[in-house]
């Protein structure tokens, strides 16, 4: 295949940041997809719909002239969240979801929820309008090793919390194992997972390839080959319960080659391409219309594009860097060949 046409996709899951880093990344996404879930973990988090709107704004006034995109706004839940929240946030007609960030997991989850039963009452309302849970899936525990956080997170929270609010439609984001594929497999209806290009991409070697690699941390940190295998099983068998979110999560270079690096990975540069490249090295390359441009939608409830975007298999070597306000951006595969390019 040298060209595959599509319907435009959206990415179910998105860090656009604010201000300068906005500007300088947005562009990128605005080319490829329509709309985006875009994620509140902003300093200081983005916690009520009066927040979310006005963030709704300053991304629509950084929107270069001539470009189309909608963001589809969350709210980031704290132990103080109440259930009145959840109805202005249904009202306003712009908010999509509810982020939980356990407090401590990962960029700006300090202000998180320590415990999910604090949050209890707003689950419940949620689960009453209809409104959609996005779970930052690991625990906290600082004695859990890293690996295996995700798969605790299952067995210790995210389990429970499926069955006690039955009703609850909930996306397990940026799924990263085998245990976590298989869990939202066999899980009841209403329960789907994001699913990022460096998971389906990479594997836990490359933190390490010929020494550490700071543009390769992210959280959920990459995985094993056989938790890499997984998610391209379940990805390349079209099952509408896994879907395209990038979690492309901009952070300045200096930042992150750093002794205490950030964790976050850009990818919006490419961020259909390099799902390209995943899908056509299984031989799944029919597969991704639906991954990117339907199974989201349908969960979201929310229309399919109409427009449409040509992928052609013509190779384009990826920057070094972007400019990224004052400062650089260095993007996932900087400076390596990607096979798959967006037709104009
Ligand atoms: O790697 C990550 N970066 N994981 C997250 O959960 C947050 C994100 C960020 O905001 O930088
Ligand atoms: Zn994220």
């Amino acid at each position: 295949m040298t060209s595959l046409t599509i319907k435009r996709p959206d990415d179910w899951h998105l860090h656009l940041r604010d201000g300068d880093a906005l500007r300088a990344v947005l562009p990128f996404t605005a080319a490829r997809f329509a709309r985006a879930i875009v994620m509140p973990n902003l300093k200081p988090p983005v916690t009520n719909s009066e927040q979310a709107l006005a963030y709704r704004r300053r991304i629509l006034d950084a929107l270069p002239a001539g470009m189309k995109f909608e963001p589809l706004m969350t709210l980031y839940l704290t132990d103080n969240t109440y259930p009145t929240e959840v109805d202005r946030a249904k009202a306003s007609g712009c908010v999509h979801g509810f982020k939980l960030y356990p407090a401590g997991a990962t960029t700006n989850s300090d202000s998180g929820v320590t415990d999910i039963r604090r949050i209890e009452p707003v689950l419940a309302r949620m689960s009453e309008l209809g409104m959609i849970l996005q779970v930052h899936g690991e625990v906290t525990d600082p004695n859990v090793d890293v690996f295996d956080r995700e798969a605790r997170f299952i067995d210790g929270v995210l389990a429970q919390t499926v069955e006690r609010f039955g009703e609850l439609r909930i996306v397990f984001e940026h799924i990263t194992t085998r245990a976590a594929a298989q869990f939202v497999l066999n899980a009841r209806p209403g329960v789907a997972a994001t699913i990022t290009p460096q998971h389906l991409l990479m594997n836990r070697n490359a933190l390490f390839t010929g020494g550490i690699r700071p543009h390769h941390y992210c959280l959920p940190v990459l995985k094993s080959e056989s938790d890499r295998r997984a998610l391209l099983e379940v990805v390349a068998s079209g099952n509408p319960r896994f879907f395209l979110g990038t979690d492309s999560a901009p952070h300045a270079r200096h930042t992150k080659e750093n002794a205490c690096g950030c964790a976050g990975i850009f990818s919006s540069h490419a961020g259909i391409e390099l799902y390209a490249e995943a899908f056509e090295a299984v031989g799944a390359l029919q597969r991704l219309e639906g991954f990117a441009s339907e199974f989201g939608a349908d969960f979201y409830g929310l229309p399919q594009n109409e427009a449409r975007i040509t992928l052609v298999k013509e190779a384009w070597d990826v920057p070094a860097h972007y400019p990224f306000g004052s400062d650089e951006l260095v993007p996932l595969s900087a400076g390596e060949r990607i096979s798959w390019r967006l037709k104009n």
